[in-house]
């Protein structure tokens, strides 16, 4: 992979289901950010994906604002790439249909989403169903090469892949770019205060925003061993030193490793220092995103203007998918 070309298309998506947590910062969010200088890039909030899981339109256009002022607290820089909204470029429906006509029912029964629904007893939904299409098609509708996302999304990045081949196959061109997926493989899943991977399903999550007693009383309910204090302890199986690696810096980490593994250094002292690096680490995006909150119009027209310039690169790679699957345009 050659991420240095300023050719390089990079695009990534976020379900905007909820307020962030950490997991999905480190996760997700944070190459994001650092993909950016690597080419060309499209970040959008998926909120046509949301709708599989949620049907409240009030929370979701929150949900979608909220997204798009934690990306710019964060550090995202609009002048310095595509930032949109997903349904402002309507075209990649339409992409979708034409990619599910030629996609075999068998390569979405695959999908660990819809088994996951299907094993628990539930019944799935069609836009569970066919959620690869459209997020081929979010892929493909760019001309992305690469992709960066979390581990969990490599199904769905396979199915994008097979899709553009399918669709370059039958048509007999080089319509559509392969798009490489970008696994982020040096973040471990982080963990959540109970010790499982942090997830809002599990609502073991801390939000990238909590801050004050509601930050402090999720931190000190991180779940602990009882090893008691004088005794030393193993950094590694601890869920409090595994959220202190992502936030502090490798000196500092080092050392809290050698005070966890002397002894004398209780858990307590750990969620404290943790307590104290995280406020460290996100106080200049508190900040920001304080800014931000007061002035929502603004960041609506930094989504309206990223959409604008989505919609006409969407265009024209739709101009020859059109063309060649004889789908009559008359204005
Ligand atoms: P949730 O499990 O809370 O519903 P999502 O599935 O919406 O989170 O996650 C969005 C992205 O954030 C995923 O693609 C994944 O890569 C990343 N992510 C979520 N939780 C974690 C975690 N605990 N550790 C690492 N990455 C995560
Ligand atoms: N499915 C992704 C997630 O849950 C979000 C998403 C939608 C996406 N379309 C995408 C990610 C296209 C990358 C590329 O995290």
């Amino acid at each position: 992979m050659n991420t240095s070309e300023k050719a390089t298309t990079i695009l990534s998506g976020i379900t905007p289901s909820g307020r962030l947590h950490i997991g999905n910062y480190f996760g997700a969010m944070r190459q994001h950010l650092d993909f950016i200088s690597k080419g060309d890039a499209f970040y959008f909030i998926a909120n046509y994906h949301a709708l599989t899981s949620l049907r409240d339109g009030e929370r979701l256009r929150q949900y979608t604002l909220d997204v798009a002022i934690d990306y710019l607290a964060l550090g995202l820089d609009p002048q310095k790439c595509t930032f949109f909204a997903q349904s402002d470029v309507p075209e990649v429906t339409e992409l979708a249909w034409i990619l599910g006509t030629l996609c075999p029912v068998s390569l979405m029964e695959k999908g660990v989403a819809y088994k996951d629904k299907v094993a628990q007893g539930l019944a799935p939904n069609i836009g569970l169903f066919t959620y690869p299409i459209l997020q081929a098609a979010d892929i493909l509708i760019y001309g992305s090469n690469i992709v960066p996302v979390g581990a969990d999304q490599k199904q769905n990045l396979e199915i994008s892949r097979d899709l553009a081949q399918k669709f370059n196959n039958m048509f007999e061109g080089d319509f559509l770019v392969i798009p490489e997926p970008y696994i982020v493989k040096d973040v471990a899943i982080v963990p959540g205060i109970d010790g499982r991977k942090m997830s809002k399903s599990y609502n073991n999550h801390i939000f990238i925003f909590d801050e004050g007693k509601d930050l402090k009383k999720k931190v000190m309910s991180i779940q602990t061993d009882a090893t008691a204090l004088e005794d030393p302890k193993d950094p590694d199986s601890c869920n409090v030193f595994a959220l202190i690696k992502l936030f502090a810096e490798n000196d500092k980490a080092a050392e809290i490793r050698e005070a966890y593994l002397k002894g004398g250094y209780g858990y307590g002292h750990a969620k404290k220092e943790l307590l104290g690096l995280m406020d460290a680490y996100f106080a200049p995006a508190r900040e920001r995103r304080r800014e931000l909150q007061n002035n929502t119009d603004m960041v609506l027209d930094i989504l309206s203007d990223g959409g604008k310039k989505a919609r006409n690169r969407a265009r024209t790679i739709m101009e020859p998918i059109r063309e060649v699957t004889g789908i009559v345009r008359t204005h």
